[in-house]
């Protein structure tokens, strides 16, 4: 996709009304393929279908860029919610959150708060909480926040991203944290950010292996490249790396073949499960990231 595209996709998944409306018009544009459902509820068939196959799923409940405290305090209410449903249900299921959605973008300690009663309960349930990695202007807070709530529990980690050249810094930091590592979503400058997909890649597969030898914490591969997913095989066979040291994760609706297809080879597989009524920034981001997923939106437009 041309960079222009990219460019407007990603300006579409940060306009406020837009993300404002879509919450009232219900799934649009092909969402529904993406976006397992509105509530938890819904979702709890999709879960338990993965389940029986083997696969771990990660929970989000879509929402980012709040800017009132109401608001992220319901998000937070919805969080605790979800991780009652999946303990009660026995659901094989980790949450994802992320902290714009939890009131960082309205006040630090606010958003700390909120996070702890989430870890605290998570934590009750022995459940993990993976912090979403969301545009650069929030990473240092990101890690902050991050930091502070592992003083509280170790069942709390983060997301790096393979397109920033601080990464492999970070990662030296990190060593003992639970860690999705990905290409990154957002749009970032050069000053910050490799730009072209070939630097990006080859900066993922550095990390990548580089975590895998370390092996001192669970990484997961957040991807759903298959050029890289294959050469990591190859690397875990020739390195010896055991297998319940790291997973592959992939988004819900995407290469659905493949996630079985890893898992029935012997690998650890998570399905990251979105839902909820605030789809269009993450629907929009993927459109960024994939020109197929277009189709969608003229199939929609069509027969709808
Ligand atoms: P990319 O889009 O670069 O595609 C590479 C190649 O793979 C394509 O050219 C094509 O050949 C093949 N391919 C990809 N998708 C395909 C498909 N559906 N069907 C067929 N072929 C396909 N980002 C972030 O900034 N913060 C975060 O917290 C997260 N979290 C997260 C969790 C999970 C589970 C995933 C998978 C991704 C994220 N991301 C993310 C998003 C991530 O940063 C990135 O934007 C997307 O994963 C897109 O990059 P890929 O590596 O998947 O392949």
């Amino acid at each position: 996709m041309s960079n222009w595209t990219r460019d407007f996709f990603i300006y579409l998944s940060q306009n406020k009304f837009l993300n404002e409306s879509a919450k009232k018009w219900g799934f649009r544009l092909g969402a529904e393929k993406f976006v397992a459902g509105t509530t938890i509820r819904e979702v709890v068939p999709v879960i338990k279908k993965l389940n029986e196959k083997g696969i771990h799923v990660t929970l989000d409940h879509l929402g980012e860029f709040v800017n009132e405290k109401k608001e992220a305090t319901l998000a937070k209410e919805k969080v605790l919610e979800m991780l009652d449903v999946m303990h009660n249900e026995n659901l094989d299921s980790h949450l994802s959150v992320k902290l714009t959605q939890l009131g960082l973008d309205i006040d630090f300690d606010f958003c700390l708060e909120n996070m702890k009663e989430i870890v605290e309960r998570a934590k009750e349930y022995g459940i993990f909480v993976n912090i979403d990695m969301e545009d650069y202007s929030h990473l240092e807070d990101t890690f902050n926040i991050l930091f502070e709530l592992r003083k509280e529990s170790d069942l709390v980690g983060t997301v790096v991203q393979s397109y920033l050249y601080r990464t492999a810094d970070d990662m030296e930091q990190l060593k003992d944290v639970r860690l999705r590592i990905v290409k990154g979503a957002y749009k970032e400058n050069d000053d910050v950010a490799y730009q072209s997909k070939k630097e990006i890649d080859a900066n993922f597969l550095k990390l990548a292996k580089q975590r895998l030898l370390d092996g001192k914490a669970f990484t997961s591969i957040a991807t759903h490249d298959h050029h890289i997913i294959n050469e990591l095989k190859q690397f875990v066979e020739e390195n010896n790396i055991k297998k319940d040291t790291f997973e592959f994760q992939m988004l819900y609706g995407f290469r659905q073949e493949m996630q079985y297809a890893l898992k029935e080879e012997g690998y650890a597989f998570c399905t990251y499960i979105p839902f909820g009524q605030d789809w269009f920034g993450y629907y929009m981001r993927r459109l960024a990231e994939r020109p197929q997923n277009l189709q969608l939106i003229w199939k929609d437009m069509l027969y709808d």
